[in-house]
């Protein structure tokens, strides 16, 4: 099992303002419906509730402190620890020893789950503009970039922990 990770963020690590995006991107949604469909996403319960509902043909999994919060398609975990035991059970019951947890944030989530992370799939975004939630710094001596498109609007990227 692997921890990936799929995130669009500006020139400074910027990924949303107002528990909203910063950018509507189609190319970027488009990939980013390819890269998670049939996985198992995880994320803050800001995350979700800025999304609004679960995303269809993923498990979607929300953490959050909150023992009541329980909207209905999701499964909500109160430690993010978990999301490791829901992998796990997911990888056997599947038989995939490939199996790719995607983390897809917000701020809190990255920076909790990027000790864990062995790949991110990033969207590199041309932003000038206000945020207040950014992604964790990404040292460059820890990553390998493995792929790089050019989309215009952003540049593609994926990274691998070296
Ligand atoms: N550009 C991108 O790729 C991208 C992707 C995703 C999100 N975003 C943006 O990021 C922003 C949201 O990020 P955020 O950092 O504000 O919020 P978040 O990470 O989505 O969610 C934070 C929430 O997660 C729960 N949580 C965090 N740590 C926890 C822990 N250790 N145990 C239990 N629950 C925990 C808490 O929920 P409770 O308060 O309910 O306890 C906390 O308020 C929005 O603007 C969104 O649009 C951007």
């Amino acid at each position: 099992m692997i921890v990936s990770m799929v995130v669009a963020h500006g020139p400074r690590g910027e990924i949303g303002l107002d528990n909203k995006l910063l950018w509507h991107l189609s190319e970027d949604l488009k990939n980013f419906k390819k890269i998670t469909t049939g996985k198992m996403i995880v994320m803050g319960r800001k995350t979700f509730e800025s999304i609004g509902k679960p995303l269809p043909n993923r498990a979607n999994v929300v953490i959050t402190r909150d023992q009541n919060f329980r909207p209905d398609g999701v499964i909500v975990i109160n430690d993010p620890m978990m999301a490791f035991d829901l992998a796990l059970e997911a990888e056997s019951d599947l038989e995939d020893s490939d199996f790719e947890m995607m983390v897809i944030g917000g701020g809190e989530i990255f920076n909790f789950f990027m000790p864990y992370t062995q790949r991110i799939y990033l969207s590199e975004v041309q932003y000038q503009g206000p945020a207040d939630t950014f992604f964790p710094p990404i040292d460059n001596k820890e990553w390998e970039i493995v792929k790089s498109e050019d989309f215009g609007d952003f540049t593609f990227k994926i990274l691998e922990r070296v």
